[in-house]
């Protein structure tokens, strides 16, 4: 129970690594909001796990003020934040990706964590502790050829990481990331362009533990980087990939 008594949202919670750190914080003891624009999604992993939900668009300022508000109503606190929802443009050379694809790319990658900021972390900063989450990716480390924009959209985040880190230490407030590999979620096959046996062995071929990232993996780094374990720690990028970045 290493998150006993502790509220979390976590963004994108309906599907993949969201839905992964969601069961795992609440098997963890947490209180969990999660908070996804899939609202049948959301709706299904809550009722499976006893925690609540809301309907949110990651990149929507209204929608980040009525998160936050919901979940002070409910909780009095918001001690986790975990920013995870993000979505990619398909692999393509760069200069083909459209100005509206690198617009909405950068608004849910990017955007929603300088929206969570001017909502959650004032929160947060009032009451001298917390812990934001911000799942970024391998790809802001070692990005791959022609999914240009978003690497570029996780290198943000990375930044943003450590930057916010910085700034709220006075406060009590930890920022850190985790950097997933490819993971076996619905947005692989984005990733990939065709989920075929060959594209899937091209991807595995670079993680010398040789399998996909999972939920659980997620779960796991989550929870320690979001628990009193990590206490000490902020500002830190962590890697879970198998060693594809060594
Ligand atoms: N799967 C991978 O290979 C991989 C690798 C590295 C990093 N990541 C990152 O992990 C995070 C989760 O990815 P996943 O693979 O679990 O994807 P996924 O598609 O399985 O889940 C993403 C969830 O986010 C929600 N979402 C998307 N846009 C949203 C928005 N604007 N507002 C609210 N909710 C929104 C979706 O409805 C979905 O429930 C993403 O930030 C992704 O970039 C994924």
């Amino acid at each position: 129970m290493r998150l006993d008594g502790k509220t979390a949202i976590v963004t994108g919670g309906a599907s993949g690594f969201g839905r992964g750190i969601v069961d795992t914080f609440v098997a963890e003891g947490a209180r969990v909001l999660i908070a996804d624009r899939d609202t049948e999604g959301a709706a299904k992993v809550a009722a499976a796990q006893g925690c609540d939900w809301a309907a949110m668009d990651v990149a929507r300022a209204d929608d980040w003020a009525a998160l936050t508000e919901r979940a002070m109503a409910d909780w009095g606190r918001i001690d986790v934040l975990v920013n995870n929802a993000g979505i990619t443009h398909l692999p393509q050379p760069m200069e083909e990706v459209s100005e509206e694809e690198f617009d909405r790319v950068l608004t849910v990658n990017a955007k929603s964590v300088y929206l969570s900021a001017r909502t959650v972390v004032p929160r947060m900063k009032a009451v001298g502790s917390g812990a934001v989450l911000n799942v970024a990716s391998t790809a802001g480390v070692s990005p791959r050829p022609n999914l240009n924009w978003y690497n570029a959209s996780k290198g943000w985040m990375i930044t943003a990481t450590k930057a916010m880190a910085v700034e709220l230490a006075p406060h009590g407030v930890r920022v850190n990331c985790l950097n997933p590999v490819a993971g076996d979620t619905p947005l692989l096959a984005s990733f990939m362009g065709e989920d075929t046996p060959e594209m899937r062995a091209k991807f595995l071929a670079t993680i010398p533990l040789g399998r996909f990232s999972t939920p659980q993996d997620m779960g796991h780094a989550a929870t320690f980087l979001c628990s009193d374990e990590a206490a000490m720690i902020t500002g830190v990028g962590l890697e879970v990939d198998g060693g594809r970045c060594i």
